[in-house]
């Protein structure tokens, strides 16, 4: 491949992780293989940010990754020296060099954007090498682009390869790549024009993509999309079956408006071509597909009972300061993306309200039913309800369902700690990896923070580390955006400000101790 515009090492991908892959598993009637002791192998495992927190998380699992990248596996293998791990070997390897023979099985395997930009022989290889090294209830999980989507997007990417044909620098590819888009986005019009509008729409969302990934996506030499019902076929010739989708509610047809849920029920005679319709409406450019042994038997029918041996997180907040939880009246709950969830029944805002308190967490129907049970007066069981609205919500990507909970506290202990793996990722750049497995970007003043939570420092130690590192001018603190030179007041506001810091950091599921 062409050396990529900046030297682009990997990170964590939450999706990919077997918490997550057992827990949609479980949801269709398989027996997933228990995380806490599996093995697990990534083809295309870059530098080994993906693999390596869940070899620190999971010490009794082994983690095997594969990549062709020599500088890329040079610096996965040194982060497991640094570390210590003995239950991780990264391997500078082609796929297509793999020998099953010298590999043991594995209970899951993850190709994270490799299937759509390498040829088909390798393509071939990873579904094979699914086949061949899965254990018999084990989940392989492959992303790759797809049509339709990608017929416009690569309408796109033809017109850039054009543009920077005889260009050979990355990093000039990139940039001439940008200005043609910005062109395009200027100059056609979009009035009366549905050419104009779907170019219009496409650069908008490419305009916003990191080098990395648009180099990766538009000019690199392979990108070869397909059609989701062309993967299972390729996947079926290997003896393997459609498990599910990484993101569970894109499969569920109760999403779409009545009249559209029933033509898609009357046309659509099996799961893989309901899926296929789907894309069809949405256009859909990707997708993260679990895929499984062709002999295991699949439920397709996930009912509440299916949950209750789950763990949920859900990211809300009370849009009202303090929410009315006792009377009938409607409280909305916020997510991220700015969707709500309204309720008015006071065990459904009780629940809300127990996750939004509960996140980062993710806690069992136990634990939410206590949680409901110290806001609302009732002896009823309560299990049912809550479990109905969880699957509800489930469905609809509103709540994360997870195989089991995440060893971290939310409340900030004396000698605070966060784990060996932030404190190493923390001395080294902007962004460490929380216990949910997601990338937390930190500023300088974190970083410094987070490297001394060992569990040996009490708040004064943290508040003399940072002070000296005031007086050696080694952090510069910042009150509304402008830089305090008063070395003395900036230690007043660090002094001031450890305990939100330390919250913030519980918060985003940093701490453990
Ligand atoms: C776009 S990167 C994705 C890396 C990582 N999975 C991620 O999502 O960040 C593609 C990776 O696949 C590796 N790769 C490409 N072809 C390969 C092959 N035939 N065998 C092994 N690795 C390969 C590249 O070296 C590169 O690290």
């Amino acid at each position: 491949m062409d050396t990529e515009p900046t030297t682009v090492l990997g990170q964590p991908f939450p999706q990919t992780h077997p918490n997550r892959l057992a827990a949609i598993a479980t949801l269709f009637g398989m027996q997933a293989p228990d995380v806490k002791r599996c093995r697990v192998l990534e083809l295309g495992c870059s530098d080994g940010a993906n693999l390596v927190p869940m070899a620190v998380q999971y010490p009794k699992s082994e983690f095997v990754g594969v990549d062709l990248s020599e500088h890329k596996t040079a610096e996965g293998k040194k982060t497991i020296r640094e570390l210590k791990l003995k239950n991780i070997k990264i391997e500078c390897q082609n796929i297509l060099d793999i020998n099953p023979k010298n590999l043991e099985k594995f209970d899951y395997i993850i190709v994270h954007n490799i299937y759509s930009w390498v040829p088909a022989e390798v393509c071939q290889k990873i579904l094979q090498i699914c086949r061949e090294q899965l254990t018999p209830n084990g989940v392989a999980y492959v992303s790759y682009n797809t049509y339709p989507g990608w017929h416009m997007r690569g309408m796109l990417r033809d017109m850039m390869q054009f543009h920077v044909r005889q260009l050979k620098d990355p990093k000039q590819k990139v940039q001439q790549a940008h200005a043609l888009i910005n062109f395009l986005a200027t100059s056609v019009p979009t009035e009366n024009s549905p050419y104009g509008m779907l170019l219009k729409n496409e650069l908008a969302q490419m305009q916003r993509w990191p080098d990395y990934y648009f180099y990766h996506d538009s000019l690199e030499k392979t990108n070869e999309p397909v059609y989701f019902h062309q993967f299972i076929e390729a996947a079926m010739q290997e003896g393997m079956q459609y498990l599910g989708e990484a993101d569970l509610a894109s499969m569920v047809v109760q999403n779409f408006p009545q009249p559209i849920k029933e033509t898609l029920q009357k046309i659509a005679p099996n799961i893989v071509a309901m899926e296929q319709y789907m894309d069809f409406l949405r256009n859909r450019t990707y997708r993260q597909t679990l895929i499984c042994h062709q002999e295991i038997k699949l439920s397709r029918n996930i009912s509440s009972e299916n949950l209750q041996a789950f763990y949920f997180a859900a990211p809300l907040k009370a849009v009202a300061e303090k929410p009315e939880i006792t009377s009938d009246k409607v409280e909305e709950f916020q997510l991220p993306n700015g969707a709500k969830i309204s309720a008015n029944n006071p065990i459904a805002k009780a629940m809300w309200q127990h996750l939004a308190t509960s996140w980062p967490q993710a806690v069992d129907i136990k634990n939410i039913i206590t949680g409901v049970k110290s806001q609302i007066d009732t002896k009823d069981d309560i299990q049912q309800p809550l479990t109905e609205l969880l699957l509800q919500a489930f469905m609809k990507g509103a709540v994360q369902c997870y195989a089991h909970p995440f060893e971290m506290t939310m409340q900030v202990s004396k000698c605070p700690s966060t784990t060996p793996l932030a404190r190493y990722e923390a001395q080294k750049r902007a962004w460490v990896t929380n216990q949910k497995h997601e990338p937390i970007n930190i500023d300088k003043l974190n970083q410094n923070i987070l490297t001394q939570l060992d569990g040996k420092h009490d708040k004064k130690d943290l508040q003399k580390i940072l002070s000296s590192m005031v007086d050696k001018n080694e952090i510069t603190i910042a009150e509304k955006g402008v830089a305090v030179t008063d070395k003395e007041a900036a230690k007043n506001i660090l002094t001031q400000q450890l305990d939100t810091m330390l919250t913030q950091l519980a918060k985003a599921g940093l701490l453990v101790g």
